[in-house]
């Protein structure tokens, strides 16, 4: 801050205990206003002010603090707002800001609007989401905020450069500041503070209560420990909050309080799948919350986590690996574990942030799920109509596959959800989804050009259809499908080409009888699902990755265990080997229904080729990677009838020719597809990935033959499918490193 302006010239802080104290402190040590005033009523608290170097000046006066501050801070207790209010009123001029920190937003304002008449522009109320059980100007600490959120809550008429210049204080101290509405505060500081403190208040007294001594406290340990520190906070400044706040807070008393009563019934009548239910939810919740606190969250939008790959060039691929599972099997895994009745144990699950959104998701609407752990999860399932209405919105982060087939699937039930996801899903086309579902009595809100959110009227009866694709799309084949599940009469697909069939084969395998004639499947609704185990084998999307690096890169030789070989998947497998790529199939088998291989692959000099079309919905996924195996092959590659590839994560045709152009490789961008002239030098360079994850990871196959080292942007969306890939690549020879975390 120093070679810049200060935000404010001369500060005010009315009030000098721990918050007062430790804003004045922070203040001074980052320079963030020329001077900082301090007035308390106590004189010994600002006399040590002055002497422990907390503020620069003590006001003997409120009229001597706040005349000619430009910015005066409220530190008082939330009671005494009002009064203080009045006392400065004739002081505060015109031009000030006047802020707060105190817990409850709506009782600042109206204590404002009583004393002013009105809530002026420059009336900013803010509230810093810190402190400790200590209190008073000798615990003030220049670093507390450091680190913490900040919540201003600004009017709609609030000024807006006294809104940057308050943002641009608190921001000196190293806090981050949130912006929210006064009500919306009151409602979330309420559930996730005031209620915490008023259970840990009671529980201790409670205890304390019903034993004199208090001996009681001599066996508790450290969950006590930590359920009830918070117990020890400031009767006096949590007695206001509560009488300040109190709307708020009865509305989540009232909540609590109806979820304790269940609890309590639960455990009378020895209904321990509610009881597993809520607290394996809970625990499912408490473990994302330690996440996000670490900056890894699953269902998190990762706008602030950077992940970069950095790549240096050369190398072979060598070894034998398992990648992890498959992603379409393990959303459609736990989907049907949940519909089906009784316990689903699934193995080989994929721990990657898409299917967690679908584990969530389903959590959320009451189903009770163990794990995943190592791979295992244990799904209790509730039947096809046993699920309940989630609390919220259902975040299905970036995986389209979650929200076309939900789509269907709750388009049936008699709540009302919406479905939401991150900002690539949030561009996504649903319209796909949304009109056949319609025109099967659906009752489905989409935002403009039928993007997501999806808002999706509960209690609608579904009447079968028979659906002819335009598109070949398993996502919308398999929405359709589900919805069928609970539709009058049949419900049969037609598909344009084949898709993967997943879904057909899972729905069978739990009992489900689905009717297969060529390109059409079927099923009548008002069946049932029986629970099942599966065992999920290894992503054939993300073995691609491998296969293109051993193809590519000379001297290579390695091995993929238990990879998934369904006929709709081999796309990949196909097109190599037609450029040229030495692959082995070995140890072919069924499991579960379906195929499963070993695959060897060795260093092969490639061929360019015209993809064949047929190959396009076999290989959807894996074009991104099979364009740096064609950059390395011999000869020209054309691609086309691929223009489902601009909707996916990201526009892949695009996005792919503009990386391999940082790279030095040009290409010839066509409306569905692109012709790449292989043998050209791959240089280093950076390339973005558009939070793409399948663009991330074959730029960083496209290393192994790159003549200087790679940077890859925007790379933390690699764990939607394939948790773990930076350490395999490693293993395997691939010369990469990261930078920051996801
Ligand atoms: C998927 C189907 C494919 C694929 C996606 C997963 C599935 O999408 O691209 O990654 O699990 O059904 P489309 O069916 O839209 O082509």
């Amino acid at each position: 801050m120093a070679d810049r302006l200060p935000p404010f010239r001369r500060v005010a802080i009315i009030g000098l205990g721990l918050i007062g104290g430790s804003l004045a402190s922070a203040i001074r040590k980052h320079q963030l206003a020329g001077t900082v005033t301090g007035f308390d009523q106590r004189a010994d608290e600002l006399a040590l002010g002055v002497s422990l170097g907390v503020i620069d000046e003590a006001a003997p006066s409120l009229e001597q603090a706040v005349k000619g501050s430009d910015l005066v801070v409220l530190a008082v207790p939330v009671r005494a707002t009002r009064e203080v209010l009045e006392q400065i009123r004739p002081w505060l001029g015109p031009e000030a800001v006047l802020s707060d920190v105190g817990s409850t937003k709506s009782s600042f304002v109206a204590d404002v609007e009583v004393v002013f008449g009105e809530l002026s522009p420059r009336v900013i109320p803010g509230h810093p989401i810190a402190g400790s059980e200590k209190s008073g100007i000798r615990a003030a600490n220049p670093e507390l905020f450091a680190n913490h959120k900040v919540i201003l809550t600004p009017a709609d008429n609030a000024d807006a450069v006294s809104v940057a210049r308050l943002k641009a204080l608190w921001e000196g101290t190293g806090a981050t500041v949130l912006t929210m509405s006064v009500a919306y505060h009151d409602e979330v500081l309420a559930a996730t503070s005031h209620l915490p403190h008023l259970i840990a208040f009671s529980l201790v007294d409670t205890l304390a209560g019903e034993d004199e001594n208090m001996d009681i406290f001599r066996y508790a340990a450290g969950g006590f420990r930590d359920f009830t520190r918070i117990a020890a906070s400031d009767p006096v400044m949590w007695h206001d909050i509560f009488l300040s706040n109190r709307d708020a807070v009865l509305r989540v008393i009232d909540h609590f309080t109806q979820d304790l009563g269940q609890l309590r019934s639960a455990i009378a009548s020895g209904d321990g799948a509610t009881l597993l239910r809520v607290f394996s939810r809970a625990k499912a919740a408490r473990e994302h919350f330690s996440k996000m606190l670490s900056g890894q969250a699953y269902v998190t939008n990762n706008s602030d986590q950077q992940v970069i790959f950095h790549m240096q060039p050369g190398g072979s691929v060598r070894g034998d690996i398992r990648v992890p599972g498959d992603k379409s099997m393990s959303h459609r895994s736990i989907m049907l574990g949940a519909l089906g009745e009784g316990i689903t144990e699934v193995k080989g699950f994929l721990e990657g942030e898409d299917s967690l959104a679908t584990l969530q998701a389903f959590r959320d609407m009451g189903v009770t799920i163990e794990g995943p752990e190592d791979g295992f999860v244990r799904i209790h399932g509730v039947g096809l109509h046993g699920l309940q209405a989630p609390r919220g919105p259902l975040y299905l982060g970036n995986s389209g596959t979650a929200m076309r087939l939900f789509s269907g699937l709750l388009a049936a039930q008699p709540f009302d959800s919406e479905l939401t996801g991150d900002a690539s899903l949030s561009k996504r086309p649903m319209g796909r989804v949304v009109d056949p579902l319609r025109a099967m009595g659906a009752v489905i809100d989409a935002a403009e050009a039928g993007r997501p959110p999806l808002k999706i009227r509960g209690g609608q009866a579904l009447t079968g259809i028979h659906y002819d694709m335009p598109v070949a799309s398993a996502q919308v084949k398999s929405c359709l499908l589900l919805a069928g599940l609970y539709a009058e009469g049949v419900t049969s697909v037609t598909e344009p080409a084949p898709t993967r069939d997943h879904t057909e084969r899972m729905l069978a395998g739990f009992g489900y009888h689905v009717h297969r004639d060529g390109p059409t499947a079927s099923v009548t609704g008002g069946g049932k699902l029986a629970a099942g185990t599966i065992d999920v084998p290894a992503d054939i999307s993300s073995a691609a990755f491998f296969l293109v690096a051993a193809s590519i890169a000379p001297d290579s030789d390695l091995t993929l265990r238990h990879v998934g070989m369904n006929p709709t998947r081999v796309g990949i497998i196909n097109i190599l080997r037609q450029m040229g790529a030495n692959i082995e199939v070995l140890e072919e088998r069924v499991i579960g229904g379906e195929p499963v291989a070993d695959l060897r692959v060795r260093s092969a000099d490639l061929q360019g080729i015209d993809i064949p079309e047929d190959q396009v919905p076999l290989a959807i996924d894996e074009f991104p990677v099979l364009f740096i195996a064609a950059t390395c092959a011999k000869g020209r590659t054309v691609l086309r009838g691929a223009e489902e590839l601009r909707v996916k994560e990201s526009d892949r045709i695009q996005v792919m020719a503009d990386g391999l152009s940082a790279l030095g490789v040009e290409t010839t961008v066509t409306a569905d597809g692109i012709i790449i002239e292989g043998g050209q030098t791959i240089g280093g360079g950076t390339v973005e990935s558009h939070e793409d994850h399948r663009i991330s990871m074959s730029f960083a196959i496209a290393s192994l033959r790159a003549t200087g080292p790679i940077i890859i942007n925007d790379c933390s969306n690699v764990a939607t499918s394939f948790p773990g890939f930076v350490e395999l690549a490693q293993q395997t020879g691939i010369l990469i490193s990261t930078e920051g975390t996801s």
